[in-house]
């Protein structure tokens, strides 16, 4: 049986990934950080069909490098997936250091503390299209070179450098994933495209009368998050480690998808958006669209959810109240 350590088992990926790699026979082992509140509802939505036998929690932090090298020393996983991050851009901001200790520094001690305890496992980075930020080349594929433009940008540019550098100077068989915005009824609700859609649920059921958002023109290439960390475990099954692009290939605006998820309950959303300067970002991201040929051709990896599907997915989970995968 092989053996997964997850950071980040708790967010959105963590969970879709857990259910994966349960489903396919790993005995599956998480990092959790110490709250005054014990929430894992991601991890309650697994499907039941699924051995919850093979999960095990521990308690360790990223910002903590010594519960890293107990865990990769005491699990031994084969592979070990870097989920987890304080992963909210505009937040970055607020919390620049804390975000360059959890995002960049926190990788550098995971992928330290494999090398320092003589692990052979694989290694996933979850690095990130905002490291694009202000694009040099549309779309963007694994040569468009970096300019991040938050403090979560910059963390991400330097854990996934670091990555690609415990592969060439320490022999670690280490992948960075690019992956652009990807989304579910999971998704953290302080994200747009979900704050659109329970905004619109709870203003068709008659809860609320508006929502407020930041920048409608920003384009993103979004993509369903299930399919997004089967991706993640392709990279890991490879000969050789490299790294990938994971997008649709497709850009949309934000006010593209305010208008379409209004659309689907027959609502105008004119009537019903209400603009605040807080949702706004020192340094916005206009335009991220994703070439994933590299990943179509090594991996055999395509999306078959993209925008409508993806909307009616996370529509109908907020209308019915059943936070559903579909995979
Ligand atoms: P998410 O839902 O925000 O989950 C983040 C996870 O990281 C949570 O489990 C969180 O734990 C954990 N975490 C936060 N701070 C931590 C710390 N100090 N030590 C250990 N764990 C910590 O994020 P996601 O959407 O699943 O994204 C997964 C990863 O992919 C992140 O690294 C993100 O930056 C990256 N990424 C995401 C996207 C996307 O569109 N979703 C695209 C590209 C890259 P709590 O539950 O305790 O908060
Ligand atoms: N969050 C949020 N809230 N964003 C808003 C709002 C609002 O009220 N109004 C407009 N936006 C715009 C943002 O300015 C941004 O241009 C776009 O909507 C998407 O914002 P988010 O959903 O917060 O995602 P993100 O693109 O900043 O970052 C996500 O994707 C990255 C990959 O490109 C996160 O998941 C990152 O962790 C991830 O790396």
């Amino acid at each position: 049986m092989k053996k997964a350590l997850i950071t980040g088992i708790s967010g959105q990926d963590g969970s879709y990934l857990t259910e994966f790699l349960l489903k396919k026979g790993y005995e599956v082992h998480g990092i959790v950080r110490r709250s005054s509140t014990v929430v894992r509802s991601r991890l309650d939505f697994i499907s039941p069909e699924v051995n919850r036998q093979n999960l095990f929690l521990h308690y360790g932090d990223l910002s903590d490098g010594s519960s890293l090298f107990k865990l990769v020393n005491r699990i031994k996983p084969d592979e070990v997936y870097n989920l987890g991050a304080q992963s909210h851009v505009r937040i970055s901001f607020d919390i620049p250091l804390y975000t360059a200790d959890v995002d960049g520094l926190g990788t550098l001690r995971l992928l330290d503390a494999i090398r320092d305890s003589h692990s052979q496992a694989k290694f996933y980075q979850a690095s990130s299209s905002e490291m694009f930020g202000l694009v040099q080349t549309t779309p963007q594929n694994e040569s468009t070179p970096f300019h991040p433009r938050s403090p979560y940008a910059c963390a991400k540019v330097f854990a996934h450098y670091q990555t690609i550098n415990y592969r060439e100077s320490h022999g670690l068989f280490a992948c960075c994933g690019i992956l652009f915005n990807h989304e579910s009824p999971r998704r953290g609700e302080n994200f747009v495209t979900r704050k659109i859609c329970k905004g619109v649920a709870e203003i068709k059921s008659g809860k609320r009368q508006k929502i407020t958002l930041g920048n409608l023109d920003a384009r993103r290439d979004w993509g369903y998050a299930p399919e997004y960390v089967e991706a993640m475990w392709l990279m890991l099954q490879q000969q050789t480690a490299d790294d990938y692009v994971i997008a649709t290939g497709e850009t949309h605006s934000v006010k593209e998808f305010v208008e379409a998820a209004f659309a689907y309950v027959g609502l105008n959303w004119q009537e019903h958006v209400e603009f605040d300067q807080k949702y706004t970002r020192p340094a916005e991201v206009d335009l991220l669209q994703g070439d994933y040929s590299k990943a179509k051709q090594k991996l055999g990896w395509e999306p078959k959810v993209k925008f409508k599907d993806l909307l009616a997915i996370m529509m109908e989970a907020e209308l019915t109240g059943e936070p559903v995968s579909r995979l």
